[in-house]
This record gives structure tokens, sequence and C-alpha cells, in this order.
């Protein structure tokens, strides 16, 4: 696998998080990166395939680090890239489909908002390839719970650090200050390509 290298983000329209949040944040996923392409380059060694054991071996531990700095590579950016505070007013293909599928923009954001209050990591909205369904689903972790064949539409990030800086513990108003810098073209692009 490549070296990763970490993705800029413009987060300058970003309302109600403070620039120490936001870097503080973006930190820990440039330090996501930093681990992954180290544990990339030891599963280059062939000495680390000589002990292959489930209880403990180095092999099992990379194995383990890869799908979890992976997954929160891929989870940070797809979170970044929609909180942008712009574009924040629903319209295009996620209208019509939030629509279709939970009656109307207020019913969805509740319903995304509980799950997202209920779960320890993460809370998508996406797309499944495997029944052509859209819906919402939480992850305890960034390798916790991950969905196959699951194209991410909306994502947010629910782990403390996401928003402890700025509103402490009350992550329900960390959720609707999310909602209120969600970028409806991003979604929409997303869409596009599914
Ligand atoms: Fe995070």
């Amino acid at each position: 696998m490549k070296i990763l290298e970490a993705k800029n983000y413009n987060f300058s329209n970003v309302k109600y998080f403070s620039p120490l949040q936001l870097s503080e944040h973006y930190l820990l996923y440039t330090r996501y990166i930093n681990s992954l392409n180290e544990v990339n380059g030891d599963l280059k060694e062939n000495e680390i395939y000589n002990n292959c054991n489930s209880n403990y071996s180095d092999i099992r531990s990379a194995q383990k680090a890869k799908t979890f700095c992976f997954d929160a590579v891929k989870l940070h950016e797809l979170y970044f890239e929609n909180l942008t505070g712009n574009n924040t007013k629903i319209h295009g293909p996620i209208e019509e489909i939030i629509e279709d599928n939970f009656s109307s923009y207020d019913s969805f954001r509740d319903k995304f908002k509980c799950i997202g209050m209920s779960m320890r990591g993460w809370v998508l909205l996406c797309y499944d390839r495997y029944n052509n369904e859209f819906y919402i689903y939480g992850q305890d972790s960034h390798d916790n719970g991950v969905m196959l064949y699951a194209e991410p539409l909306i994502v947010m990030d629910v782990y403390e650090h996401a928003y402890m800086i700025d509103f402490g513990t009350n992550r329900s108003i960390y959720i609707d200050a999310f909602f209120q810098n969600l970028d409806f073209n991003v979604v929409n692009q997303r869409i596009r390509k599914i």
C-alpha cells in the first residue's frame, strides 16, 4: 500500500467550532495516517509472518491496527469533507432521498441525532448496495460495526474528542452544531457517485 498523506481541509466557514477544537481533531487524524503508514511498512517485512498466533503475535497486532487506523482515516476524511459551513440548506438529490425514506428532514435529523447520542464512535447515513436501501447506522469505534457494501453519504464523529473542547459533555448541542455546518453539496456529490 502506498504511503498516505494527510489531506487539507478549509474550516474557515465552520460556525460554532473553535479553531482549537478543529485543529486538535485534525491533529488526531494525521496521527492515524502516520500509524497506518507505519503498520503498512511493518507488513512488508517477512519476519512479521514468522509467528502466526491468535493470542498474541506481531502480525495479529498489525492487522488489528491496520483496520482501526485505515477506517479512522477514511471516516475522518468523510467527516471533515462534509463539515464546511457552506451550502447548509438542504437541496438536490439528498432532499428527495430523505423525504422518501424518513418523511421529512426534521424526522431524519431527529433519528440521526438519537443514533448519534446512542453510539460511541460514528453515525452515518448510507446507501447500501446490497439491498439498494438508505439507512442510518452507528459504529462504536472506527473498526467496530462497519457495514459492508454501505456507501457513506453523511458522516458524523461522536467520539468525545470531536466536541469536548467546545461543548464539554453536551453532545446534543454538538450534533445541532454539526447539522448547521453540514455541506449538502458534498453530500449530493457522494450521491452522484453511487
Ligand atoms: Fe475523530
